[in-house]
């Protein structure tokens, strides 16, 4: 019997770093790890760090300096505590981590994470351990599988990484150098992962990769599928009522997966899909292999396929060479497309990526201005889209208690959190919604009948918010 010693993760960045911190913690329980929600108790402290802007970047230095704070009171106690970086900072910058913090026992990178019960006997001896490398091996077939206790533990949503890495090089980005080449998971893996999540509970299920439409794993026949195949097969696994899928790549949006969202019941009418920029000119310098007309007639065909199709996005202001005219067009891209929510970021230079080289880059005064302005058109989108949203009967997947005693919260197929008065029996269920209240952060409702509850009516949401209504 190992003994049982106690493991802290915590994660930033992505929904990918969420998933792998759980396969971490699934890889360690079976030598005796448990986890804590605390560092202070733990014998092992993992932080899963994220590397797409330099302020990311920057936090686990100041994270580390709090670390070494708790090794050395925990030494003083006679407690060795060990130190791990994992996640795209440990992959981007290896060794240099050791250096600036000596602090640290263990360097990993996301594709290692199946190696870590070794790599932590090799830390244990007091050498720090790092491993970096790409291997070929299947990582996902490697890792452990959760328990069933920890399965349930999870609630009634859960995350599945489906395809990892990215051949896109936008010339701003970090991923493709942090997590690699594209690499699908084949269908199996994934089919028999869900299943059990289903046993346990789960109800909603997203499937998640850095460019998760462009899958194509290989089936038991040998064939490849697409995303569209999947997840029409992920639907068929009983148990799972909801789908959704992200991130979204603009130009692997084929033909299937947009039908995909006419075709199948259980696929959410919501889809984040990053446009980054509305100037051709940008777009192009960025590397981005679309154009705004490319991205609207997406959007188009989308709706045509699913009226009530909500969509959110990400966008870049400030990449080098940005001009006024260039950020009006990405302005009134935000008033075009009436997205449901964004998020937005100042451009940020990264080391070893094209953007960092350029000439022209920008002000940062002139990125901050630029970065209010879109949130304040973001902002004011997404408040149309709520206030739509008013005297409306959702589905909503209730997943935990509210602030106040008898409400429950839970998400609306739009991801907006919604509120209700309910029973605790229907904390992992789908209850009809009647929206009553619109607040700044969430939307409040009574309970209805589940019948009133039909997500295809026509007029649509999205239809009043593009036509202006
Ligand atoms: N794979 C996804 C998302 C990648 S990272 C995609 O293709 O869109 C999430 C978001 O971070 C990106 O969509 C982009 O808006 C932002 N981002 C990435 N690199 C950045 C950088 N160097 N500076 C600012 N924002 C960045
Ligand atoms: Fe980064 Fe572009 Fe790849 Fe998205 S598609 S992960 S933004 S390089
Ligand atoms: Fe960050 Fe790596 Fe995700 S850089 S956004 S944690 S893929």
């Amino acid at each position: 019997m190992t003994k049982a010693r106690k493991l802290h993760i915590k994660s930033f960045g992505c929904q990918m770093n969420v998933y792998d911190a759980r396969r971490m913690a699934d890889t360690l329980a079976p030598h005796g790890y448990i986890e804590t929600g605390t560092p202070e108790d733990a014998d092992l402290v993992i932080l899963n760090t994220c590397h797409i802007r330099e302020k990311a970047a920057e936090k686990v230095y100041s994270e580390l300096g709090r670390m070494r704070r708790l090794k050395e009171a925990a030494a003083a106690e006679n407690r060795r505590v060990l130190i791990a970086v994992a996640g795209c900072v440990a992959q981007a910058e290896g060794e240099e981590i050791i250096r600036r913090a000596p602090t640290v026992d263990l360097v990993f990178g996301p594709q290692s994470y199946h190696r870590l019960p070794g790599l932590l006997a090799r830390a244990t001896d007091g050498r720090p351990a790092i491993d970096t490398a790409f291997s070929t091996d299947d990582k996902f077939a490697a890792l452990a599988a959760p328990t069933a206790a920890a399965t349930r533990a999870r609630g009634a949503c859960a995350f599945v990484t489906v395809q990892e890495g990215c051949d896109k090089f936008c010339t701003f980005c970090v991923v493709p150098y942090t997590r690699g080449a594209e690499l699908s998971r084949p269908v199996e893996g994934i089919i028999a992962e869900i299943e059990s999540l289903a046993e346990a509970g789960v109800r909603e299920v997203t499937l998640i990769g850095q460019n998760v439409n462009a899958y194509d794993g290989t089936a038991a026949d040998g064939r490849a599928w697409s995303l569209a195949r999947l997840l029409q097969r992920v639907g068929q696994v009983p148990g799972v009522e909801r789908l959704r899928y992200t991130t979204s790549h603009p130009h692997d949006m084929d033909d299937d997966l947009i039908a995909a969202h006419r075709d199948l019941p259980k696929l959410m009418p919501q889809l984040h899909l990053p446009v980054q920029s509305g100037s051709d000119r940008i777009l192009a310098a960025m590397n981005r292999r679309h154009t705004r007309s490319d991205y609207m007639r997406i959007v188009e065909r989308l709706r045509r396929a699913c009226p009530a199709l909500a969509l959110t996005s990400d966008f870049i202001v400030g990449f080098p060479g940005e001009t006024e005219e260039d950020f009006a067009e990405t302005l009134g891209m935000v008033a075009e497309v009436g997205f449901s929510g964004a998020f937005s970021f100042k451009y940020s230079p990264r080391p070893g990526t094209p953007g960092a080289e350029m000439a022209r880059q920008i002000d940062e005064a002139i990125k901050s201005d630029r970065l209010q302005r879109l949130q304040h058109a973001i902002n004011e989108s997404q408040a149309k889209f709520n206030r739509s949203c008013l005297g409306r009967t959702f589905d909503v997947l209730f997943e935990r208690n509210g602030r106040h005693a008898g409400q429950l919260v839970g998400r609306s197929p739009y991801l907006q959190p919604v509120q209700a008065n309910a029973p605790q029996s229907l904390i992992g269920e789908i209850a009809a919604v009647t929206i009553t209240e619109i607040g700044s952060n969430s939307l409040f409702g009574t309970l209805a009948d589940r019948a009133a509850a039909n997500m295809r009516p026509t007029p649509t949401v999205s239809t009043l918010v593009a036509t202006g209504v």
